[in-house]
């Protein structure tokens, strides 16, 4: 089987311009400088598909127990009842914080700074990425994309591997800039805009958001899913991923996680300044409800710690 990348098929318009295998950014820098065992047993090769599952296997017992107490954890519970509505400010307020933020954005996906939970931690976190990014690559979406939220391109780069083009929207043109540089590929076509407001202009293949979900107000939850089933073809793919557990190490510890009674969260920049921003932490099954209702065929995984992430498609 030849390297998708690679020859003959290389040349086709809609032929992968790269392969990232099963690598999770911020991984590799991790194994290097994680105590042993983790460098001793995986010597210099620290970036393939194969060490991304070598991770998962060591962690493998933690995830079994952590998958018993979840189910006791998460079955039954789940409502919409989040407290009070987000005022219009904390929406502004939180645009504002990842416009100044993106700079240092990615020390918190890559487990760096203040960020760095330690080994364990650290490592059951590039556990569930490994998981979440497994997942999307299953889903194999092709076609023209529309990415929301797209940051700094830590998914939008996974979905250049399968994707013709992807219309990344986000409202900060910092987190844009970084995003063109990393994934500098002419596939993609960037908007700046406010997704509160924006609405789709036509219909896409496949539509994904990392990161964005739990930024959704729940009373703005409903019309969030009917723009995103406006946006997608009948048939067309649907992933998201974010945060699926109220964990206060997915987070640093100079920003305490919101109680399930508020919507709301102080967040902080390492210059010290602090920024309101929504954070919400869904339940799969509540989320399932809320795609079914707009037509979209959802199934919703929750990884052991940190992550839960959604794949399926809009009823055709
Ligand atoms: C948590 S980051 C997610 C980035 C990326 N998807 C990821 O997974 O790493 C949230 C993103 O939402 C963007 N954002 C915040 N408020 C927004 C708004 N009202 N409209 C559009 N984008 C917004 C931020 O600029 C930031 O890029």
């Amino acid at each position: 089987m030849p390297d998708a990348t690679d020859g003959e098929f290389a040349s086709h318009p809609c032929a992968p311009r790269r392969s990232l295998g099963g690598k999770v950014p911020g991984l590799d820098a991790f194994l290097a400088r994680a105590p042993t065992p983790i460098v001793r047993e995986r010597g210099d090769a620290a970036a393939s598909a194969g060490e991304d599952r070598t991770i998962v296997n060591e962690f493998a017992g933690l995830r079994r127990a952590a998958n018993r107490e979840l189910v006791e954890e998460r079955v039954g519970g789940g409502t919409l009842d989040t407290g009070a509505t987000v005022p219009a400010g904390v929406l502004e307020e939180m645009k504002d914080y990842y416009r100044a933020r993106a700079g240092e954005y990615d020390e918190w996906f890559e487990r760096r700074g203040r960020f760095d939970q330690g080994r364990e931690a650290n490592g059951r976190w590039f556990a569930d990425a490994a998981d979440a990014f497994a997942a999307l690559d299953a889903l194999a979406m092709t076609g023209d994309l529309l990415e929301l939220a797209p940051g700094t391109g830590i998914w939008t780069e996974r979905l250049l591997t399968t994707a013709t083009s992807v219309t990344a929207v986000d409202a900060s043109p910092e987190m844009i800039e970084i995003n063109r540089a990393r994934v500098d590929d002419e596939r993609v076509d960037y908007v700046v805009a406010d997704l509160f407001a924006w609405q789709p202009d036509r219909q896409y293949d496949g539509v994904c958001f990392g990161f964005w979900l739990s930024h959704v107000p729940a009373e703005r939850l409903d019309p969030f899913f009917q723009m995103i089933a406006a946006a997608l073809k009948p048939g067309g793919k649907l992933f998201f991923v974010d945060n699926g557990h109220r964990d206060q190490t997915s987070t640093a510890a100079d920003q305490p996680l919101p109680t399930p009674e508020t919507q709301v969260m102080t967040r902080r920049l390492n210059d010290g300044r602090t920024f309101q921003v929504v954070k919400n932490f869904y339940e799969p099954h509540l989320l399932t409800a809320v795609c079914a209702k707009v037509g979209l065929d959802v199934t919703v995984h929750q990884t052991p710690t940190y992550f839960l992430y959604g794949a399926g498609t809009r009823q055709g």
